[in-house]
């Protein structure tokens, strides 16, 4: 087979078979194609997409091109989520409690971030103590014993979509549903769960800031985990604002932690509970969604989800202490409020500006390998739709730097529209797609 003859098959707009898909992947892995070939089909690819078939084989062929976990040693059925990514998304940290607090055991690899998102173990790190590298064997012990386990994705996972997606990443071919759909699937399938349950994003902080093009991204993850024999439900959400008050590692574990104790925002707690119960059913715990909904409201307002929490975060190290208000995380050394300059009713908060805020503030990495300031970021004390009076905080940054507030408060103005009418509710979840 040559690579050039696929590259012009695809440019040309014809189906590549699973042997093609298959030969290119393992080039891809094995270095033995080049980075100029790569991206010349990776861009073929962008214009000419892939059908159903072509995105299950590359998705395939990607999860099986280096290590896959094996969780046969967990007893139950393990479940997963993923989320495509959002300002001040810190479900995982509530759900996998709340899960794990019903019986359903979660093996959870996460990521480190990159840009504005922040990822899950920069959050879990932000916990003084807490270890996200445990050996395979102790993984699986900690999930067998206390339910739930979190770590930092193996260096082996996937290589594959690790050399395509830097390709992709300075060759204007991250945009492309196929691909992205094919690159997130083969992490979640490599990492083992039987059941997965996808939050793709909507909005302003997401990947996808048009419904039409989440929907479609959706479906292709569902359709991929489907032939791969996973269970997959997809559920559309909102990022046209950020999720919770909080964006930024210390802020957004202390909000989590409040959540557990029932103390939580309105839309994270919503939004945490719908997840946790797609994976209980999925789990097979329960039969129904609306089950599913009590029983994890039972696991949080009887305290449960909150030693389970607790239980985990000691598996691993963490030192916690919550009977203080900051449960003994970092805390910023500076610090500064915003306030609105009119009367009126927030009408439109910007994620994806909170989120470069956040980042500008030291919460987030602008190239690999940066250090994060884990105390640094932003709580918002007015979202979408609250009302403010001239002179009223809307928002406090926090950061270690002194030199990064000053301007972060004036970007965080920015973020935030007012107007003198009540605006419209938003939806939190929009889609369900299974
Ligand atoms: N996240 C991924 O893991 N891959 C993509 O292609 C896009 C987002």
């Amino acid at each position: 087979m040559n690579v050039q003859d696929l590259i012009i098959k695809k440019r040309d707009g014809l189906e590549l078979g699973q042997e093609e898909i298959e030969f290119l992947v393992q080039g891809i892995s094995d270095g033995s194609i080049p980075d100029y070939q790569i991206s010349a089909w990776a861009m073929a690819v962008y214009f000419q997409g892939m059908n159903d078939r072509e995105t299950r084989d590359l998705a395939l062929a990607m999860a099986y091109s280096g290590e896959v976990a094996d969780l046969s040693a967990v007893s139950g059925v393990t479940v997963d989520k993923h989320s495509t990514g959002g300002v001040g998304d810190k479900t995982t940290m509530v759900v996998i409690p709340l899960v794990a607090a019903a019986g359903v055991p979660v093996a959870k690899m996460s990521g480190r971030g990159l840009g504005h998102t922040g990822g899950t173990i920069d959050k879990f790190e932000s916990i003084p103590g807490f270890q996200v590298q445990l050996s395979h064997r102790q993984f699986v012990e900690q999930v067998n014993q206390v339910k739930a386990a979190v770590i930092s994705q193996s260096g082996n996972l996937v290589p594959a979509d690790k050399r395509l997606y830097a390709i992709r990443d300075v060759t204007g071919t991250v945009e492309s549903i196929p691909l992205i759909a094919s690159s997130i699937m083969s992490k979640k399938i490599a990492s083992g769960s039987r059941g997965i349950v996808l939050d793709v994003k909507v909005g302003t902080g997401a990947f996808m800031k048009e419904q039409r093009e989440a929907v479609r991204l959706a479906r292709a993850m569902v359709e991929i985990g489907r032939g791969a024999g996973r269970q997959v439900v997809a559920l559309l959400t909102d990022m046209s604002q950020p999720l919770g008050r909080t964006v930024g590692n210390s802020l957004e574990v202390q909000e989590a932690i409040d959540t557990l104790r029932g103390e939580g925002p309105a839309d994270l707690e919503k939004l945490s509970i719908i997840l946790a119960a797609h994976m209980l059913v999925l789990g097979d715990r329960y039969s129904d969604l609306d089950s599913a909904i009590n029983g994890v409201r039972e696991m949080l307002d009887s305290g449960h989800a909150l030693e389970k929490f607790k239980q985990m975060i000691a598996a691993q190290g963490g030192i916690l202490d919550y009977e203080r208000s900051d449960y003994g995380l970092p805390v910023a050394r500076f610090e500064a409020e915003v306030r609105a300059n009119r009367d009126a009713y927030v009408s439109g908060l910007n994620a994806l500006e909170v989120g470069r805020t956040a980042m500008l503030l030291g919460a987030g990495r602008e190239r690999l390998g940066d250090n994060i300031d884990y105390a640094a970021g932003v709580k918002l004390a007015k979202k979408y739709g609250d009302y403010v009076t001239a002179g009223e905080i809307i928002a406090t940054v926090y950061s270690n730097d002194k030199s990064r507030i000053d301007g972060a408060g004036q970007r965080l103005v920015n973020a935030y529209q007012f107007s003198d009418h009540r605006p419209d509710s938003l939806p939190l979840v929009i889609d369900t797609i299974k």
